[in-house]
């Protein structure tokens, strides 16, 4: 099919090298003109594990284009709206500010029979909203939603190989948008992938429940987390037991600093304004503890920061492992590992803060900071170190080889991945968050 794709971030240029990959015909649209330089150049504007794979071969193939006038738009069956809903920056509630101007710039260039399929995150209502204002400028074109539930380091996989499949579609939609959809997909369809069509505000509402879903299991670990540091429980054995039952699960229940990123914290805080919005901020309440749990957690290991140092972390240097809000990503956005290095530089800390794959990113945000780009140099003379981003380097640090780059043994594990024993029978003091 002929598609276009408009927004090529972290969504939209995975999305858009996907589908050239499963053989349609595509076109990238973005307004950032480096960005698409560098994508029509089959490098990837972000890291992202496989995409460069995909991307090289879809654009010397010629599947895939990219371009930065929406008019280029024009001709393809599908347009998959995929452009970034951030936190507004005066309230909680998302900007949607970028998918009214893509709806507004496609209107002049939509075929006879063409679908606009919206892939954003958007406040429940806003489908509803544009389809209303696509019957009376363009009646031509028809509206689906298609929300996208791809994690951020597993992104190409989790667009070729969805775990289940979305459409959200009008009341008087006769099946054609589904159909469109299903065609689209055909590869997933076939192997079998669950597909749910339903209306477009339960679609909406598939993708903030999930998010509020997943950032609520892993502030409830993180609660438990608080009443095991002040009972000498074990956070990590207690995850370990509750996941055998199936119907809670082990996955997203680990302890550490928290969630960040571009989608969980600005989507709950989202979530919880439209809910107010809708005269039903009591229904979702509890979101609002979710958060601050949450940011509570970067502050806990600030706090271990300064008992561990002895009362101040002024002049000390404190080796930051990682800025990422996960690893596998460059992305920085909301990151609980940046906002701990800037809180511990604000007490006067001597952080230097490393990362695989982030370093630039966090840079550009934070220059105030100091960078290394390899751990030792981050890990030379350091008094404390700090690990918040579970890179696999990290994870399989050598406690004796770090322990000879350190100035003293003392280690903050901010997401409960290293090995207490282990550590501490080389010499360390180990602290971790929920673990005795
Ligand atoms: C998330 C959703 O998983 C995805 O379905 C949605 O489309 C977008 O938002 P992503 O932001 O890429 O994806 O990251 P995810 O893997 O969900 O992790 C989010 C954050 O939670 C990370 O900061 C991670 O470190 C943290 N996390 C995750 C925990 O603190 N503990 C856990 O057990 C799991």
């Amino acid at each position: 099919m002929r598609i276009s794709v408009i927004g090529c971030g972290y969504l939209g240029a995975v999305h858009a090298s996907a589908m050239a990959e499963l053989g349609h015909d595509v076109i990238g649209i973005d307004v950032d003109a480096r960005k698409i330089a560098a994508l029509q150049a089959g490098r990837p504007p972000f890291y992202e594990p496989g995409l460069p794979e995909i991307l090289k071969s879809a654009t010397a193939s010629g599947r895939l284009r990219f371009s930065t006038d929406i008019a280029d738009a024009a001709g393809a069956e599908v347009h998959f709206v995929a452009v970034g809903t951030p936190q507004a920056a005066d309230t909680s509630a998302a900007d949607i500010s970028y998918v009214d101007a893509a709806f507004r710039g496609l209107l002049p260039h939509l075929a006879e029979g063409s679908l606009i399929v919206g892939k954003s995150t958007v406040p429940v209502g806003t489908a509803a909203r544009l389809a209303a204002l696509l019957a009376a400028a363009a009646p031509q074109a028809s509206l689906a939603w298609n929300p996208e539930f791809l994690r951020e380091g597993f992104a190409v996989k989790d667009t070729l190989e969805p775990d289940r499949l979305v459409y959200g579609v009008s009341a008087d939609d006769d099946g054609r948008a589904a159909s469109v959809l299903d065609h689209v997909y055909r590869a997933a369809i076939e192997a079998g992938t669950p597909r749910i069509v339903t209306d477009y505000a339960t679609s909406e509402l598939v993708k903030a429940a999930a998010n509020a879903f997943l950032a609520t299991k892993i502030s409830f670990i993180n609660a438990m987390s608080e009443i095991a540091d002040v009972t000498g429980a074990d956070v990590t054995a207690l995850a370990d037991a509750i996941g055998h039952d199936v119907r809670i699960g082990r996955r997203f229940l680990n302890a550490g600093v928290g969630f960040g990123g571009g989608c969980l914290p600005k989507d709950i805080r989202a979530f919880t304004a439209r809910a107010e919005e809708l005269g039903r901020g009591d229904a979702v309440a509890f979101l609002k503890e979710v958060d601050t749990i949450n940011l509570r957690q970067r502050q806990r290991v600030v706090d271990l920061a300064v008992a561990a140092l002895g009362g101040s972390v002024h002049r000390k240097k404190i080796a930051v492992l990682g800025v990422t809000f996960k690893p596998e990503s460059d992305d920085v956005r909301d990151s609980p590992a940046l906002d701990v290095a800037v809180l511990l530089k604000g007490l006067g800390a001597d952080v230097v803060a490393t990362d695989p794959q982030g370093v630039e990113n966090a840079r550009e945000r934070h220059p105030q900071l100091e960078y290394a780009t390899a751990a030792r140099d981050a890990l030379a003379g350091a008094e404390l170190v700090v690990l918040v981003t579970e890179w696999r380097e990290y994870r399989s640090l050598d406690p004796a080889d770090v322990g000879r780059l350190v100035a003293s043994r003392r280690i903050i594990d901010g997401r409960n991945v290293l090995d207490p024993s282990v550590w501490r029978a080389a010499g360390w003091e180990y602290r971790g968050l929920g673990r005795p």
